[in-house]
């Protein structure tokens, strides 16, 4: 294959890139969900055209003012331009493209454009409408867009030397299991179809319409399923990790090793059942972060995007990391073909990053609205969501993950006589530690407990 150019390295939000959350690719169920999405998408746009036609003069006179008061003329002007209502037809729509992407025969989403460029699926309107609901906000409520750095999270263990060193010494499992994982995890993304939606016109004071908020059931949650799982005859990064490792280490798993190696992480193959899904939700619920009167449905799924967009952030190590270890021929084989597929599944990720950091500062900017009517700070929801997903993502999945990357490691090494050896020289090479009570411990980051 040619080599091609990433022409979304960065969204112009400037977000740093991604990846994700959800369970297993389900082809059926996904068409007949679609069919009446789409339905319900075409109802929905009728109303909120309708909508539109009526707010339409506030909203150009109001819409560039804060907290209602109206802006400068050239600013309402600018904001009357934007398009901010799109059909579900037209966010999942593609660009043109000259050259599909294949890789290793397999169909995969995105092209590259006349010029050689990869063009990322279902972007041609969801950029420009990202782009326009992220004007919208700033522009109506003057606040800065939710943000956390990616140097929140420390880097990936193990970091790039550490297994560089494993792989030239002829251990490559820990780096195969790792890219299984990540693919397993991106198919996960079909969730997004799964999760129920709250009645958000209800939820908030102020109005909704032509946000990005009003749009997720309306396309967002769906291209971004696709992005992740595939759609039709296109594979999406499940697939494509999965083609990247096996372009890297020549077909090295077998569907049962890697039925094992999924099992050692916890992570089942089947659906769960009916009671196991009940036993969670009402563990949820006895776990509210936010006060009773607020519509539990709002709070699971800004709750599930605050922690999706922080998978998707931090994720960006994950990127890093592999598109430095695959990109070197004399480790692995490919002529660095799979990394150049997981710099393209970088660049499909900016727009997950950008609309999910849209959709919750316009949650975060509004009053929401309690059961009986009490008002509560948008804020102050959000704020108590964010802080409780950032403390769960830096402390307790660090630590599992530090775990099971070790114990990942120890496994492929057991039979050798100097994995101990190994083992002590890949740890000088960065800086998690293990103490003699055998707990890790990242020294860069103690705080992270791990
Ligand atoms: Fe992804
Ligand atoms: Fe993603």
């Amino acid at each position: 294959m040619a080599v091609h150019r990433n022409s979304q390295d960065y969204d112009d939000i400037g977000a740093p890139m991604p990846l994700d959350a959800g369970l297993g690719p389900d082809g059926t169920r996904r068409r007949a969900l679609s069919d009446r999405k789409a339905l319900r998408a075409v109802c929905r746009v009728v109303a909120r055209r309708h909508r539109s036609e009526r707010q339409g003069r506030r909203r150009r006179v109001h819409s560039a003012g804060v907290e209602g008061r109206p802006g400068p003329v050239e600013e309402v002007i600018g904001l009357s331009t934007l398009q901010v209502e799109y059909t579900e037809a037209e966010l999942l729509a593609d660009h043109e493209v000259a050259e599909p992407l294949m890789a290793k025969g397999v169909r995969c989403h995105g092209g590259f454009n006349g010029t050689g460029e990869y063009v990322s699926p279902r972007t041609k309107n969801r950029w420009p409408a990202i782009r326009a609901w992220e004007q919208q906000r700033l522009e109506q409520f003057s606040s800065p867009i939710l943000d956390i750095p990616l140097e929140s999270w420390p880097e990936n263990f193990p970091n790039v030397e550490q297994s560089k060193l494993l792989l030239r010494n002829g251990v490559r499992e820990p780096t195969i299991s790792a890219l299984t994982r990540i693919g397993t995890v991106e198919g996960f993304g079909v969730m997004l179809r799964t999760l129920a939606i709250p009645d958000f016109e209800r939820s908030f004071d102020e109005d909704i319409a032509g946000t990005a908020v009003a749009h997720i059931d309306g396309g967002l949650f769906e291209a971004h399923a696709r992005d992740e799982a595939g759609f039709d005859d296109e594979a999406g990064h499940n697939v494509m990790w999965f083609v990247a490792r096996d372009i890297a280490f020549e077909d090295p798993v077998t569907e049962d090793q890697t039925a094992r190696m999924l099992a050692r992480m916890g992570i089942g193959a089947g659906p769960r059942t009916d009671a196991e899904l009940t036993a969670m939700r009402d563990a949820a619920r006895a776990a509210r972060a936010l006060p009773d009167d607020i519509d539990f449905t709002l709070e699971v799924l800004a709750g599930r995007m605050i922690g999706l967009l922080l998978i998707e952030i931090s994720a960006f190590h994950g990127f890093a990391w592999a598109e430095a270890l695959l990109s070197d021929p004399d480790l692995v084989a490919g002529d660095g073909e799979a990394a150049r597929i997981i710099g393209y599944i970088r660049s499909d990720e900016a727009p997950h990053v950008a609309w999910l950091r849209t959709a919750l500062s316009e949650m975060r900017d509004r009053t929401w609205v309690g059961e009986h009517g009490e008002k509560h700070k948008g804020s102050e929801m959000i704020s108590r969501l964010w802080d409780r997903a950032v403390s769960d993502s830096l402390l307790l999945r660090r630590q599992d993950n530090l775990k099971f990357v070790l114990h990942e490691i120890e496994l492929a090494t057991a039979h050798r006589r100097d994995a101990a050896d190994l083992l002590e020289e890949m740890l000088s090479l960065g800086t998690v530690v293990r103490r003699p009570d055998g707990s890790l411990v990242d020294e860069q980051s103690p705080q992270l407990l791990g």
